[in-house]
């Protein structure tokens, strides 16, 4: 029987060496201490024993117990570690790893160019004013000395709402409102949306935006406004930048110019980009026209002024060279992150 007992010990402590899970564990504890376990029927056999053998086979079964005992418990105890162990290694969170940023968003290009644009004039003394969307007629082409069977009509194809009211192909209308309001002196840009029935292409859109300028006063001349236009692409394109007015003709102005600057690809040698001749429009311009004073009630003998008008996207396009004047509308974040 203390053989029978030894062995039991021997073989449950080398069953226990090499379990893995807490299963197993159970059934090794069932197999040797359960209620139909070896070591419980190795005690029954007890009875047989005498009276001398009976405690002391009694005692070393009871160390025995006693030992498979502790070493289920110490068992038990590294399982359960492990398992710990295991789960806390699987959960495991790299706090090193870049978060998630939250996309921020950021200004339009053609509202940094406008900004910019509002800037430089309002530090030359201009006020800003905006005008309507939806305009009359009259103040989209009549006032501006462009009367209903004029040829510049066609040159802007118009969206008309009713017969005489459209959306403004044209920013100058506020020019009009404007003196109809204010007395002289007047000096006032005006940014906004026009809109043209042209068919969608890389440089053209049935929408586009203005801005408008205005300078009215006592012995203005052209000379005026060269310098103001002037200052304007310096600022607006770098000192030095070649500038050039060209003769021209708007209804309401006279003289009128267009006014280009030195191509900002080549410099003037002539490239692609400006067509071969050295030089990129960016905008008309041009002495009011004493007719259109007159029709906003102010005295052509007494003020005299300018007026100029430019293309927001035009000027972004040459600035930042984009070649499509589409990209502004599309609203591709690969397109809008870049400025
Ligand atoms: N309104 C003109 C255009 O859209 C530009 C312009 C404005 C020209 C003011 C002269 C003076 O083409």
């Amino acid at each position: 029987m203390r053989e029978q007992l030894e062995q039991i010990g021997v073989q449950a402590t080398e069953a226990l060496k090499d379990v893995m899970d807490m299963e197993k564990l159970n059934d090794i504890r069932l197999e040797y201490l359960g209620k139909k376990g070896k070591l419980t029927g190795v005690l029954r056999g007890m009875g047989k024993l005498s009276s001398e053998e009976r405690p002391v086979i009694g005692q070393l079964a009871n160390e025995i117990r006693d030992q498979l005992e502790q070493l289920l418990t110490e068992k038990t105890e590294q399982l359960s570690a492990e398992k710990i162990n295991q789960q806390l290694a699987a959960e495991k969170i790299d706090i090193t790893l870049p978060g998630k940023k939250d996309l921020l968003g950021q200004e339009h290009p053609l509202n940094l160019v406008l900004r910019e644009m509002e800037h430089i004039f309002v530090g030359m003394g201009f006020e800003v004013i905006e005008g309507p969307e939806i305009e009359l007629d009259y103040y989209n082409f009549e006032a501006l000395n462009i009367p209903a069977d004029h040829p510049a009509r066609d040159t802007q194809d118009t969206f008309y709402v009713t017969d005489n009211i459209l959306l403004r192909t044209q920013t100058s209308p506020v020019q009009i409102r404007t003196m109809e309001k204010q007395k002289p002196p007047i000096r006032m840009i005006s940014p906004g949306r026009v809109f043209r029935s042209d068919q969608p292409d890389a440089t053209h859109s049935p929408m586009f935006h203005q801005v408008e300028g205005l300078l009215i006063d006592k012995t203005v001349s052209f000379s005026d406004l060269k310098g103001i236009l002037i200052a304007f692409v310096e600022q607006m394109f770098g000192k030095g930048r070649g500038v050039r007015f060209r003769p021209h003709h708007f209804p309401f102005t006279e003289p009128s110019a267009e006014v280009d600057i030195a191509c900002l690809k080549c410099g003037g040698e002539g490239c692609r980009i400006c067509s071969g001749t050295g030089w990129l429009e960016i905008l008309g311009a041009g002495m009011v026209h004493p007719r259109v004073l007159e029709m906003a009630n102010i005295d052509p003998k007494e003020y005299s002024g300018f007026a100029f008008g430019m293309g927001v996207e035009r000027i972004a396009m040459l600035k930042y060279g984009i070649d499509d004047i589409r990209l502004f509308f599309e609203n591709d974040v690969r397109f809008l992150s870049q400025f």
